[in-house]
């Protein structure tokens, strides 16, 4: 039995044999996001301590009091990573199939599009081999799908964005209070509220600029435009070799 059902699937369903379906397609996208899961962080620690041209613009160092600053910053981005989890599984998944690699390219009648099948036909099959034959943009809407979704989830406006600056906010506020209270006697209420008005601006402009960063940063963190440290093409292609 356990030999016959794989044999009668396969005299059945010739074309199953070949595209990337089920398995294939989900165990290939966790495979692409176990391995950014270290890109990620790595991305989200740099971006911490980035420095542009002029001015240094890290969350703990420009933001927020040295009084009311965390031991590790990377837990603003906590609300980023949670989001992530949720979404990152379907996002990739849609990136990569179908949106450029499709299962079959046969219609429901089973004829090829026309031109095909040969691994540069129009319509793009989602065959282990053909991911193999186009393994650089397959590496790219990988970066392109994880970068978009980061950029989406960290947007002013986004759920994500507001909770870090609240987060921020909050921190802020408390090393103000404590920097408050040694001036509290010598000055009047409502200048502090003036200086209190003023530093929200100037945090929400400041996280702004360093959220703006993360997908730059993410390239560098991915060795520049060739993503030469998010490609693992040895290990990858022999993954998806594996399915047959
Ligand atoms: C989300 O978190 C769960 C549980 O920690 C983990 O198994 C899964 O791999 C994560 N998914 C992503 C896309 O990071
Ligand atoms: C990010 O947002 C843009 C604009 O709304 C959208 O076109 C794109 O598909 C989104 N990217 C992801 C990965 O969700
Ligand atoms: C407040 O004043 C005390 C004593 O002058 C000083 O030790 C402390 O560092 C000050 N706190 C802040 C937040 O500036
Ligand atoms: C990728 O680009 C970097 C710098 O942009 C270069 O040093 C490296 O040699 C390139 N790697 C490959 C495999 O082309």
């Amino acid at each position: 039995m356990q030999l016959i059902l794989p044999m009668l699937f396969l005299l059945l369903a010739p074309v199953a044999v070949t595209a990337c379906e089920g398995d294939c397609i989900i165990d290939i996208t966790n495979e692409y996001l176990n391995r950014y899961e270290n890109i990620l962080l790595t991305t989200l620690q740099n971006l911490e301590t980035y420095h542009d041209d002029t001015q240094a613009t890290q969350i703990s160092e420009q933001l927020v009091p040295a009084a009311s600053r965390r031991e590790n910053s990377i837990v603003y981005f906590a609300p980023v990573l949670k989001a992530y989890n949720l979404t990152a599984y379907n996002s990739l998944e849609k990136a990569i199939f179908p949106s450029y690699f499709h299962g079959k390219c046969q219609d429901e009648n089973g004829v090829n599009p026309s031109g095909c099948p040969n691994p540069d036909c129009p319509k793009v099959c989602g065959t282990p081999g053909s991911m193999v034959h186009f393994y650089p943009t397959l590496i790219k809407i990988v970066f392109d799908g994880t970068s978009s979704l980061l950029t989406n989830l960290t947007v002013p406006g986004s759920k994500p964005y507001n909770q870090i600056q609240q987060m921020v906010m909050a921190d802020v506020n408390e090393g103000q209070k404590k920097r408050m209270e040694n001036l509290s006697r010598i000055m009047p209420l409502r200048s502090r509220a003036a200086i209190q008005a003023r530093s929200t601006h100037s945090v929400q402009q400041g996280l702004k600029k360093i959220l703006k960063e993360l997908r730059p940063t993410m390239l560098e963190t991915c060795g520049g435009s060739n993503l030469s440290f998010c490609s693992w093409e040895q290990p990858m292609k022999e993954f998806i070799l594996q399915y047959p």
